[in-house]
């Protein structure tokens, strides 16, 4: 037997931040060697909110660099973008003549959308249908994402067993990764770290860019020199994740009182940086060289529409509209 097949995809849409490392892409890294791996960069996904030519492409070329920094083997791991595998656009319109509206008028993304802004994009609407494509062209045995993105992999379940239903089995039924340790990478407010916010600790930022997120971590006023809870604080939260050999001396030193929440910035500020710093030279370093990056998504390109491809002409047999 081959490897368990694996999926996941991330969207273009803004710096990578310490969220993004440990909820979704640190685990890619972590299953490379025993999966059949394929990372998508979701850029049709992304054109719902990226609507500038060159902020698409930068943002493109920088989540390449992102995941070969953070240590994707692009040897191992076919790294992809979706725009280049037509087959999953063409897919996501067979699912939209199965799936109803008021099914996708229950997905949490499409009603927090709809709670901000009244005039939503039909591509938001139809947000879970292209990923359900995005899943089902690979079938994928697992599929390893943030605790928000569960819904959308039951939503692709549910649209493989419509179709197998309708036509005869054709999908496999993907199975979520979600890991609970990093269900929620808290932000410097507390919130879950989010881009759209404005909470975040930048993965590729600067020292001084980390020093400055870490150092306005929200905290209470207790006085120094009184004991601080661990379980309450967002620089301890953050500290399970980047302190993990002194995690229990902190503990400690937080529950006797004999820590200041600016020494537990300090602390954590410097261990961020630690992990970061080999990242961050890799990843400038890729980015200094835009035709590297293009190679990588040109041959995962074709190692992904290979898979697609074979995928789509089964879909089309079984629906009958090839003769
Ligand atoms: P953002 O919320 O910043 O817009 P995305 O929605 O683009 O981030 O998320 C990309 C990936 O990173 C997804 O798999 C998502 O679940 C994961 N992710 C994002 N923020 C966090 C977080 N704070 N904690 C855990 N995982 C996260
Ligand atoms: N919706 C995902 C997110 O916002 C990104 C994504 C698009 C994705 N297609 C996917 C994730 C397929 C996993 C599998 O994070």
């Amino acid at each position: 037997m081959g490897k368990p097949v694996l999926l996941s995809g991330v969207k273009p849409t803004g710096a990578l931040h310490v969220g993004n490392y440990l909820g979704a892409i640190k685990q890619f890294v972590d299953l490379q060697n025993d999966h059949q791996m394929y990372v998508m960069l979701a850029d049709y996904h992304a054109l719902n909110s990226v609507q500038n030519k060159e902020e698409m492409r930068q943002l493109i070329k920088e989540l390449v660099a992102g995941y070969v920094a953070v240590g994707l083997d692009p040897n191992k791991v076919v790294i992809f973008k979706q725009s280049d595998i037509p087959e999953h656009t063409e897919l996501t319109w067979i699912f939209n003549t199965l799936t109803t509206m008021p099914y996708l008028m229950r997905a949490h993304a499409f009603k927090d959308a709809e709670a901000k802004n009244k005039d939503i994009s039909v591509g938001t609407f139809d947000y879970p249908m292209l990923m359900a494509s995005d899943i089902l062209l690979y079938s994928p045995d697992v599929v390893p994402v943030g605790k928000d993105q569960k819904q959308h992999i039951e939503f692709a379940r549910d649209t493989a067993t419509k179709f197998n239903n309708t036509y005869g089995e054709t999908f496999k039924l993907p199975k979520e990764i979600i890991p609970e340790a990093v269900a929620v990478v808290p932000g410097i407010d507390g919130q879950k770290m989010s881009k759209s916010y404005n909470n975040v600790i930048p993965l590729f930022g600067s020292d001084e860019e980390i020093d400055k997120a870490v150092m306005s971590i929200t905290t209470d006023s207790t006085e120094k020199g009184a004991p601080l809870d661990p379980e309450t604080d967002i620089t301890f939260k953050l500290h399970e994740h980047f302190s993990k050999e002194q995690l229990e001396e902190l503990r400690n030193r937080y529950i006797r009182g004999d820590i200041g929440y600016k020494e537990s910035k300090e602390i954590l500020a410097t261990n961020i940086k630690k992990v970061i710093a080999p990242m961050r030279e890799k990843y400038n370093k890729l980015l200094d060289n835009p035709g590297k990056i293009k190679k990588i998504l040109e041959r995962g390109a074709k190692r992904a529409h290979k898979v697609a491809h074979e995928k789509m002409k089964e879909v089309k047999n079984a629906i009958g509209v090839t003769l």
